[in-house]
């Protein structure tokens, strides 16, 4: 039933034959590893946030999707929208794979990656065309919406038909932003093994300028730089670049902080450092919302991973929403949205629980596969190497995803050996203990996810794991000296769908 409309009948007949292969799949779904408060597609395949913008009342989010199969196939832009950043209604289809400059094979092709503006109140988004021939053919291209849920490509697209230059790698993922009366977007560039940033402006959205690279890598930073997003962020002329590197593995993700200058489009980079350190975190995008928050959203799954969801009839699952604000030393913090507290159901409370040496504790009542956890170890009188906890542990002991902190070596790490189905590996993060000897972090796990906080914003770890449903132990411990958790709060978080 795959593409069956002739390309004579339309971008809308599309949509709707995309509306009925869901109607058809989401029923077939084996629901096992199917997330309860993260947004993910009703069936099929999911990977990028595109288009997210806060308009008329709602943040909208669009995504990469096939709605046909999990696997990467035609892209098309599913659409989703909150009032809350907490529950999301599904939209139809905005965008399928219609015209010649935006369809292809079955290999991937179609409407990639992009982003939305509001153009004095005409809902517009700018989308990279992908067409893979003898060599992938990548233009950037528009759509409009009169009521933000049916969009119509403009006639004359591509709006931008030729890349700078015929030998680069990569030429995709415009992200467009408003300064004073001019528009500005960034592409993500790959050239003589050099990711860039590219540089376009234009004063009506559909003729643009080329001003040249914003900012490359300095031989260490991957080849091509897919999804860019660059904003402003703190005070003056602080601006930030996200960008999602290809072959610097293991790294995926990083951001660049700096200043931009609007009159030359140069972006002066003050440091790198990565966004997340979860290995499920990719393509983050943000939007700004009608209360000045920077929100960021980004695919957790990865490139190349196992993902056995896809054995299930889905794929793709996003993070949750995080603010991003700009520490004193440029340093980029991440917080969930608060508004995630209308997910917390029953509460646990815990003080002064002591782990002894090598034991594994466990704390009456909190256990699940939807919790929000905070947690404050001191570790002001303890001579423990290790402490730490483990969560979705089987009765026997032997599956457990586990969360710890190594105080010789003040690393934060997610070990994924033991969590079931799925890609192993241990994520690891440089972290210093707060003040008066505290760590802190904050956990969200959800059915086969868990995003872990720490470091007051500086530390996000996210990673996909697929444990088995009845495995929902939790777990404290303690290695080389007993340890002290000053305060524990556990929440049950419902579901949004
Ligand atoms: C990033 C990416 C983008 C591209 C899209 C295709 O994950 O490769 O560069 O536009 O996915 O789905």
């Amino acid at each position: 039933m795959k593409h069956m409309v002739s390309k004579h009948d339309g971008h809308q007949a599309l949509i709707a034959q995309a509306e009925n292969a869901w109607r058809e799949n989401s029923g077939k779904l084996d629901t096992t590893y199917r997330l309860q408060y993260h947004m993910m597609p009703p069936a099929g395949w999911m990977n990028d946030p595109n288009g997210m913008i806060y308009f008329d009342g709602y943040y909208h989010l669009f995504y990469q999707h096939d709605p046909y199969q999990a696997k990467q196939g035609p892209m098309h832009w599913g659409h989703a929208r909150s009032k809350d950043l907490v529950h999301w209604e599904h939209l139809p289809v905005a965008l399928a794979p219609s015209e010649d400059y935006d369809k292809g094979g079955d290999k991937g092709q179609g409407c990639w990656s992009g982003s939305a503006v509001d153009n004095d109140g005409v809902f517009t988004l700018i989308y990279t065309g992908h067409v893979d021939g003898k060599k992938p053919e990548e233009v950037q291209c528009l759509a409009t919406s009169n009521d933000g849920v049916t969009f119509h490509k403009h006639a004359a697209n591509p709006i931008i038909a030729d890349s700078p230059d015929a030998e680069r790698f990569g030429f995709r993922d415009p992200k467009v932003w408003k300064n004073g009366d001019s528009w500005y977007m960034v592409v993500g560039y790959g050239k003589d093994g050099l990711g860039k940033a590219i540089m376009y402006v234009s004063k009506d959205l559909y003729s643009w300028e080329y001003k040249g690279t914003a900012v490359e890598s300095d031989g260490t930073m991957g080849d091509m730089w897919e999804c860019p997003d660059l904003f402003p962020l703190g005070a003056g002329d602080q601006h930030v670049l996200l960008i999602s590197p290809m072959n610097i593995a293991p790294i995926k993700n990083l951001y660049v902080a700096g200043s931009f200058d609007y009159a030359s489009c140069r972006f002066e980079q003050r440091h790198a450092a990565q966004i997340d350190y979860g290995f499920d975190f990719y393509a983050p995008q943000t939007l700004l919302d009608d209360r000045g928050r920077r929100i960021m959203i980004a695919w957790m799954n990865i490139w190349g991973a196992t993902m056995p969801e896809t054995a299930h009839g889905w794929l793709g699952g996003m993070t949750l929403p995080r603010e991003l604000t700009i520490a004193e030393d440029g340093k980029l913090l991440s917080h969930p949205v608060p508004e995630l507290a209308a997910l917390r159901g029953s509460h646990i409370a815990a003080v002064a629980v002591v782990v002894a040496d090598q034991s594994y504790v466990s704390i009456d009542g909190v256990h699940g596969d939807s919790l929000e956890l905070e947690i404050v170890f001191d570790l002001t009188a303890s001579d423990a190497s290790e402490v730490g906890i483990r969560v979705r542990c089987s009765e026997d002991g032997t599956a457990f995803t586990e969360i710890g902190y190594s105080i010789p070596e003040q690393k934060l790490y997610t070990d994924r050996q033991l969590s079931g189905e799925g890609d192993g590996g241990i994520s690891e993060a440089p972290l210093q203990l707060a003040a008066g000897g505290r760590l802190r972090l904050r956990l969200f796990l959800d059915r086969s996810s868990v995003e872990l906080f720490a470091g007051e914003g500086r530390i996000a770890m996210t990673n996909r794991i697929y444990p088995k449903l009845q495995d929902t132990g939790i777990s404290f411990f303690a290695r080389g000296g007993d340890a002290r958790i000053e305060s524990l709060d556990a929440w049950e978080l419902s579901s949004i769908w």
